[in-house]
């Protein structure tokens, strides 16, 4: 399929495919809005069942950066790259290398990151080629802390807003998914004093949640189980029209990315009563920190956006309730109007 009549082609700048065959390496990147002639995004590496599919989801994934670099105010716009292939037996060093050479060529335009099928190490293997890489090992490390920090901000709106409160005492809470992001937020809702239930595929990961007192349930009882608050931080695409009309959580707030299988589903979840904080407010803080490690903010105005993503979040909660819209639709639209801004 041409990406020019691609159903989320959006005006993209520039999408490209970087090939190396001595390496294996078949990627596709996209860059949807530079701003002041810089993007950023993360690099997805995984088993696409087709070409196709790939393209889809690069293009869908770079403009989903647009916005969240717009939402929480960082100076870059979106971008993404998808690698395809199986991460445990394609990924070497002379595969991220002959990428490293791809997003050197660029000369800033595009900052790369971790993502699905990457992580801190692979960064920091990359930077001996380029310049332009976020989220290394040898830098600020994970940045599942920062954005389990900025998750906790959007947590503390989500209960404003659903619930009133501005604690967490004995509010019910289920997290899907405790490994990088999940395992920080289990500490921080655990010492807030909230009754946890977790379900995870990984045992280390959820004897640690235990260890902190989170109740564990298998994960096909997750979605549906009967606590206030949902904190999807597994994989994409979570929340389809049959998982939702299960869901007895009042207010949905996490961190995986894209929950939504289908776009009408923010009406699902609203004519369900359930509140939904979109996931791309939510999942900022990884991006912001790695803004920082990139030169592009400083290390205080890095904390400071953080700590501004609830603030956000309640403006967007705000306005979809005055205007009657999905917070979707409410994101969307502060979102465009700031990218707009910049164009
Ligand atoms: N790490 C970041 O900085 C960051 C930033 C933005 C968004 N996100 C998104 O947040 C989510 C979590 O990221 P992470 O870094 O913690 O990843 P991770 O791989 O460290 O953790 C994901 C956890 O989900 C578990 N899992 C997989 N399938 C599951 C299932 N069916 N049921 C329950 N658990 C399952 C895995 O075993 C793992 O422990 C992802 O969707 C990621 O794209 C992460």
């Amino acid at each position: 399929m041409s990406p020019f009549s691609h159903s989320e082609y959006d005006n993209h700048l520039r999408v490209s495919f970087v090939a190396d065959p001595d390496s294996g390496l078949r990627a596709i990147h996209a860059i949807h809005r530079p701003v002041d002639g810089r993007t950023g995004g993360g690099i997805r590496f995984r088993p696409y069942a087709s070409d196709d599919e790939a393209l889809t989801d690069v293009l869908r994934l770079s403009k989903a950066m647009s916005y969240k670099f717009a939402l929480a105010g960082l100076p870059a716009g979106g971008a993404k790259t998808v690698i395809i292939g199986d991460p445990a037996k394609l990924k070497t060093p002379e595969l991220l290398t002959a990428y490293a050479r791809y997003v050197e060529s660029l000369g800033g335009l595009y900052i790369a990151g971790p993502d699905i099928g990457t992580n801190a190490d692979d960064m920091t293997e990359l930077a001996r080629t380029t310049r332009f890489v976020a989220g290394r090992s040898d830098l600020s490390g994970t940045t599942a802390i920062p954005t389990a920090q900025g998750c906790f901000s959007a947590l503390k709106a989500t209960i404003r807003a659903a619930f009133g409160r501005d604690d967490f005492t004995g509010l019910r809470i289920a997290i899907q998914g405790v490994g990088g992001v999940g395992g920080v937020l289990v500490q921080m809702l655990a010492d807030a004093g909230a009754d946890l239930v977790v379900a995870d595929i990984d045992q280390a990961a959820l004897d640690a949640a235990a260890a902190l007192g989170a109740k564990v349930v298998s994960p096909d009882k997750i979605l549906a189980a009967d606590v206030d608050l949902l904190s999807p931080n597994a994989m994409g695409a979570v929340l389809s029209k049959t998982s939702i009309s299960t869901i007895k959580a009042r207010a949905i707030c996490g961190c995986a990315n894209n929950q939504l299988a289908t776009p009408d589903c923010a009406q699902a979840l609203v004519d369900q009563g359930i509140l939904w904080a979109p996931d791309y407010v939510v999942s900022a803080g990884g991006a912001i920190d790695g803004s920082k490690d990139a030169g592009l903010i400083t290390a205080q105005e890095s904390a400071a956006k953080i700590d501004g993503i609830g603030a956000t979040l309640a403006t967007i909660f705000d306005s979809a309730k005055r205007q009657n819209i999905t917070t979707e639709a409410a994101a969307h639209a502060l979102a465009q109007d700031l990218i707009g801004q910049f164009e």
